[in-house]
């Protein structure tokens, strides 16, 4: 199992990210989980839970009785996750990728997974794994990221310099960056029926809004350079544009849409 191709930073150089992600994200999470009907005494896997933000919630909401199965690739990340989690009893977690079989065949009443997608080399393999996991009755949640979906506005000529390098970059590592546009199709594939669809796009001028994309493309930069040619003084101009529109409540972001999915396996006839 290895996080070689993960484009973000790990462990503590993300904790200021993801917990910012946290901030505009985990209501609609949270809203998320309810609306589906994940309650008391289910059990439950989060694949790619990072610093178990989602987790926290996930716990509170399936209560002693439940199970959940915290799961990531990066020890880094699980190394976080536990360490803010330990007061729980009912988490375990999972060192693992997904496409290794971390259940060890193991069914859950539902598999969720938030933001992880975009990160896998395969998106097929990923949800026939996902498919594996689940119960007959179960469950497939998942929040998918469109990441080139980030605008600021009003528009300036260097606030979208990042989205040709951030699509270069997953296309370079093979990545699921475009799952977004991919994934309806995807679920189709892999023998699942979409149930309900949900979208939501924070949009803020506040500096933690934007600090959001900045301390996410600062991890980037390295890669942008080196892997696919982004121009060090682009590089730079989009840097200098962040640093003038931080604080800046006349300019506007609107962060990643997530598009929320509860899916079924299609019932054979
Ligand atoms: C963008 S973070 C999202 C974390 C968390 N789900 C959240 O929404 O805050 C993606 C996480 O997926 C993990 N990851 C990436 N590829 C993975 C894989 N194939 N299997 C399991 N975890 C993976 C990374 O280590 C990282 O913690």
């Amino acid at each position: 199992m290895t996080t070689g191709a993960y484009s973000m930073g790990l462990g503590d150089s993300d904790a200021e990210r993801l917990k910012l992600l946290g901030q505009f994200y985990d209501p609609a999470s949270s809203a998320f989980l309810e609306a589906a009907g994940v309650r008391a005494g289910d059990s439950i896997v989060d694949l790619g839970c990072g610093h178990g933000g989602v987790i926290e919630r996930i716990a509170a909401r399936v209560g002693d009785d439940g199970a959940v199965y915290a799961v990531d690739a990066s020890a880094d990340q699980l190394r976080i996750a536990q360490a803010r989690l330990e007061h729980r009893r009912n988490v375990r977690f999972i060192h693992a990728s997904i496409e290794d079989n971390p259940l060890r065949g193991r069914r859950v009443d539902w598999v969720y997974c938030r933001f992880l997608l975009m990160h896998v080399k395969d998106l097929d393999i990923a949800l026939a794994a996902m498919a594996n996991m689940l119960t007959e009755n179960g469950a497939l949640l998942l929040e998918i990221a469109d990441v080139g979906s980030l605008t600021f506005s009003p528009a300036d000529p260097a606030s979208d310099l990042w989205k040709p390098w951030w699509y270069a970059l997953g296309r370079a590592r093979s990545l699921s960056f475009d799952v977004a546009h991919r994934i309806t199709d995807a679920l189709h594939t892999a023998g699942f029926t979409i149930n309900r669809r949900d979208r939501q796009q924070p949009i803020a001028s506040t500096a933690q809004a934007k600090l959001v994309h900045a301390l996410g493309f600062e991890q980037c930069t390295n890669a942008y350079i080196h892997e696919v040619g982004a121009d060090p003084r682009q590089i730079e101009a989009h840097r200098q544009y962040l640093h003038r529109v931080l604080y800046d409540p006349t300019i506007t972001i609107a962060l990643f849409e997530n598009t929320q999915y509860i899916a079924r396996r299609s019932r054979r006839t």
